[in-house]
């Protein structure tokens, strides 16, 4: 272990106030795979735009469709990246915690929880439970993630609705 392995306690009173996932989505929760992430899709993108600027200049058409289809790739796969960091991860734990069919008093350990995403989703479950959030808090795993983004996101996440909640 790199770090030193803390916790967040008690989210589950906090954020059962909010609209439940929805308000959990409200958060903000970075990347996974860290910051580095954005800029490596940017560089590929830039070399690969350069190269089919050089090609068609020079009139390399096979080196222009070569790399005008890996280009395309690179951007169809740092769509899908950052859809499913943002988003679609959402929507695949929202599945998984409702097929679990929380009672809604249990405890819930979340080791590597992040910024919090999973744990609050769980937390939103749980009025009578508690669910816990352990993490090293390791920044190449996931931007910005530490105790205060999990409590900060607990807290967006849980303001009291100006409208009725609809779920
Ligand atoms: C990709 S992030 C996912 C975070 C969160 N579960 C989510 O879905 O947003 C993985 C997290 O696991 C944490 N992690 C990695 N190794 C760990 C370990 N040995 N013990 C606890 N947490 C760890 C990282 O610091 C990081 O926050």
């Amino acid at each position: 272990m790199t770090g030193k392995l803390t916790h967040v306690e008690s989210i589950g009173e906090a954020a059962a106030w909010g609209c439940g996932d929805s308000a959990v989505r409200r958060g903000r929760y970075g990347i996974d795979g860290g910051a580095i992430v954005v800029p490596v899709f940017g560089v590929l993108q830039a070399g690969l735009a350069g190269t089919v600027l050089w090609a068609i200049r020079h009139r390399r058409r096979s080196i222009a469709r070569l790399a005008s289809i890996a280009a395309m790739a690179v951007g169809g796969s740092a769509a899908s990246y950052l859809y499913s960091t943002w988003r679609g991860k959402f929507a695949v734990w929202t599945e998984v915690l409702d097929e679990l069919r929380l009672r809604g008093n249990e405890n819930v350990l979340d080791v590597g929880c992040g910024r919090g995403a999973v744990l609050l989703l769980a937390a939103h479950r749980l009025p009578e439970g508690k669910a816990v959030g352990a993490d090293i808090w390791r920044r190449r795993d996931q931007s910005g993630n530490s105790r205060a983004a999990v409590e900060h996101n607990a807290v967006v996440g849980s303001a009291r609705p100006s409208r009725p909640c609809r779920r």
